[in-house]
């Protein structure tokens, strides 16, 4: 064994243990919560989407030189290894305001199910991540709904604009960093990174820095889960209202614009809604419209050049294929509030985790986005009385 070898083990050692080390220290991160914002409703264990049993999540960041800031999200809604076995879950998808994207959706409409995992990445990517999602099952040479010629299946893939920060018409997302994000999907592991991380690595809200965020609520009565993942775009910042408190307004006062971020409405948002209660399709598309509300309540608008997108999906195995007809089991309509009103405070407190979490990035053409300042936004919470001890 020559001695070189041994270097460069050595070396891809210390970056494995300083990656580690990275990687664990991120839990202690504070979150929207541990900075004393208060929001209503239980969260569940993580307060985070995988909370829903059996979903999980991973991520492909990409960050290279001066101008690669963009990544891929893959959200399994039963399982990496579930999923393999091709069980459909039912689902429905609402969009708030349409200049976005999201594929896979007319048969999402048609049949209620959801047969594949969900990705998310950048406006250009769709292409690149419909393809390898494919060739994902291909590789590992499993019959699904995807390559059997008689149930063809069609995935989902959505996305939000990165440009600003990200080299986006480089093409930078390729093959390996879906297969990354697919391979390296996180269920029970309670560490979800947040903001700068995988699809939502270059995106920005109201005028700082946001990306991935995640939240759960547990409805103890009836013991519910309702998780969700947003990859946050949107929003100008005189808009921002961060519990009920005009945050937006109160920086652009003791702040001078020192921004590069243009004071306009453009962006997006993707919200993925997990359950594990029982909801027929139609019951799912309601917990869609209820996104809209979570983001009202943070002063979105839904823009006219804004893709507010969102999906919903059931958790329930409805997979069953000993019979011609399937019976199952549906939450009464008398008894949804709770999921309403846990929709609309995951995504409220999803967006505000995804702007706590991101950090200030540089990125292509020497953009810059600052992050929203912590110690800014407890100060202005406390002048309102809102802040949690
Ligand atoms: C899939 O099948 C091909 C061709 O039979 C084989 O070369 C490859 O190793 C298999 N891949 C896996 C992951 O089993
Ligand atoms: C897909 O087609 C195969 C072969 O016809 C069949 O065995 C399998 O059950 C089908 N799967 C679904 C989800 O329809
Ligand atoms: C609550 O739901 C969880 C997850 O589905 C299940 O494991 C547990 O048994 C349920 N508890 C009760 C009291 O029904
Ligand atoms: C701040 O300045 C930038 C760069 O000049 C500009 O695009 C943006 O609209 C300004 N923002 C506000 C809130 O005035």
């Amino acid at each position: 064994m020559s001695s070189s070898i041994i270097n460069v083990r050595q070396i891809l050692l210390l970056f494995y243990i300083f990656n580690t080390i990275a990687y664990a220290s991120d839990p202690k991160k504070p979150r929207a919560r541990d900075l004393g914002i208060p929001f209503n409703g239980i969260p569940g264990k993580y307060n985070s989407i995988i909370d829903v049993p059996g979903v999980e999540v991973g991520f492909s960041t990409i960050i290279k030189g001066d101008s690669i800031r963009t990544g891929v999200t893959a959200i399994f809604p039963r399982g990496a290894s579930k999923v393999l076995q091709n069980q459909p879950c039912f689902a429905n998808w609402f969009s708030l305001n349409g200049n976005g994207e999201m594929t896979g959706i007319h048969w999402i409409t048609e049949s209620g199910f959801l047969t594949t995992p969900i990705l998310i990445t950048n406006t250009n990517s769709i292409g690149i991540c419909h393809d390898s999602l494919f060739k994902w099952y291909l590789t590992r040479n499993v019959s699904t709904p995807m390559v059997n010629i008689f149930n063809v299946s069609l995935p989902v893939v959505a996305e939000t604009y990165d440009g600003l920060l990200n080299d986006i018409n480089g093409f930078h997302v390729k093959q390996e960093h879906v297969f990354e994000a697919l391979d390296n999907s996180k269920g029970s592991d309670p560490i979800i990174p947040e903001g700068n991380v995988g699809g939502g690595t270059g995106m920005i809200s109201f005028g700082f820095k946001a990306g991935t965020g995640t939240s759960s609520r547990f409805i103890e009565n009836l013991n519910y889960t309702v998780g969700v993942l947003v990859q946050s775009n949107f929003g100008r910042k005189s808009q921002l209202i961060i519990a009920g408190v005009p945050v937006g307004e109160e920086i652009l006062k003791i702040e001078k614009n020192n921004t590069m971020v243009p004071d306009k409405d453009m962006g997006s948002i993707i919200v993925i809604i997990a359950t594990d209660a029982p909801l027929l399709p139609h019951q799912l598309k309601r917990l869609t419209h209820r996104a809209s509300l979570g983001i009202g309540k943070l002063g979105g608008i839904g823009g006219d050049s804004s893709g507010d997108i969102f999906l919903a999906f059931s958790t329930v195995d409805i997979s069953d294929k000993t019979s011609t007809t399937k019976t199952v089991e549906f939450l009464l309509n008398d008894e949804i509030n709770p999921l309403f009103e846990a929709t609309i405070q995951c995504v409220e407190e999803a967006i505000v985790n995804a702007m706590v979490a991101a950090e200030t990035m540089i990125g292509h053409n020497g953009f810059k986005v600052d992050a929203i300042s912590h110690e800014t936004l407890i100060k202005i919470l406390k002048k309102y009385n809102k802040l949690n001890d």
